[in-house]
């Protein structure tokens, strides 16, 4: 296959990126437009197969190198896992996209189930920013990708814990933009409305698909998500989705947007 390698973007954020949450979806969007810009990849997911098929692909499509690690990012030690996992590599670029995603009613979702969400949403990017971003810091360059979500400007029923982990996302994002932009390193944020990966289109009702008129394609959020990087700390994919929040955000008060965020839930969580 041919392609334009990005050679700037290359020698600002390579020459290997790391991508938590390869195997499907906006991750693997995330993984060819970083395979096709010229980066060398880190891979991890549960799924050890398709992390594997994807990789082979990228190698074979882009002649870059592909690790895969099978990880769940719940788990209590990542650090130690990925420390050891990448020791031997310059890893100019991090993109924590993976998420739990757990919908309904608050009370009939297990505790260990939330803190699970926690552990994965917010535990995770700190851990991978942390270990990641040390060695960033020494070498004075390099990028970080925080997924978010438009969720986490407000409170959301039916996704209250989920839509606070990814205002924690946002937020420690935003931070980490403000630390380290003067010290070469880049901080972007992506709060996306719906996306048509599969982990959305099978969590949600076919009705609400239909009046979704925001969906946007993981290839499209991963291309203006990348583009942002070095440019902006938060980016809110497709023009459309940018005027409903600040709609949302300066002119309804705040209960009239955390209401209509909860008839939006129940109308894709609760009639199926
Ligand atoms: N899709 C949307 O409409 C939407 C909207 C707003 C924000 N977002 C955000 O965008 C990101 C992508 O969301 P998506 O749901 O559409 O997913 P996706 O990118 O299509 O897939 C999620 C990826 O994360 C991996 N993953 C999930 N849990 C994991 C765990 N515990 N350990 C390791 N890997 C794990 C999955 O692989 P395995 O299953 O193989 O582990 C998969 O590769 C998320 O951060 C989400 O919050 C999505």
């Amino acid at each position: 296959m041919r392609h334009v390698v990005d050679v700037d973007f290359r020698a600002r954020y390579g020459p290997w990126a790391l991508v938590a949450g390869a195997s499907a979806g906006l991750g693997a969007e995330f993984a060819a437009q970083l395979a096709a810009k010229g980066l060398n990849l880190v891979l991890i997911a549960r799924r050890k197969e398709t992390l594997d098929e994807l990789a082979s692909t990228l190698m074979h499509d882009y002649a870059i190198e592909v690790r895969t690690l099978q990880l769940d990012l719940g788990n209590d030690d990542i650090d130690t896992v990925i420390t050891a996992a990448i020791s031997d590599l310059e890893i100019g670029l991090l993109v924590y996209n993976a998420a739990t995603v757990i919908t309904g009613p608050y009370f009939e979702i297990t505790l260990q189930d939330h803190l699970q969400e926690i552990a994965v949403n917010c535990r995770g990017p700190l851990t991978l920013a942390y270990i990641l971003g040390q060695r960033m810091l020494k070498r004075g360059r390099g990028g970080m990708v925080f997924m978010s979500s438009l969720s986490s400007f407000q409170g959301s029923a039916l996704i209250a814990n989920y839509a606070a982990t990814k205002a924690y996302s946002r937020v420690l994002g935003e931070g980490l933009w403000e630390e380290l932009r003067t010290q070469g390193i880049d901080v972007v944020t992506c709060s996306p409305s719906s996306i048509s990966t599969p982990g959305y289109l099978a969590s949600t009702s076919s009705r609400s698909r239909r009046v979704s008129s925001a969906m946007m394609t993981p290839r499209e959020v991963a291309a203006e998500t990348l583009a942002a990087l070095g440019k902006q700390p938060v980016v809110i994919p497709g023009w459309g989705n940018r005027l409903a929040n600040v709609l949302m955000q300066r002119f309804f008060p705040r209960k009239m947007a955390i209401g209509l965020m909860g008839r939006v839930m129940r109308g894709m969580y609760q009639e199926r």
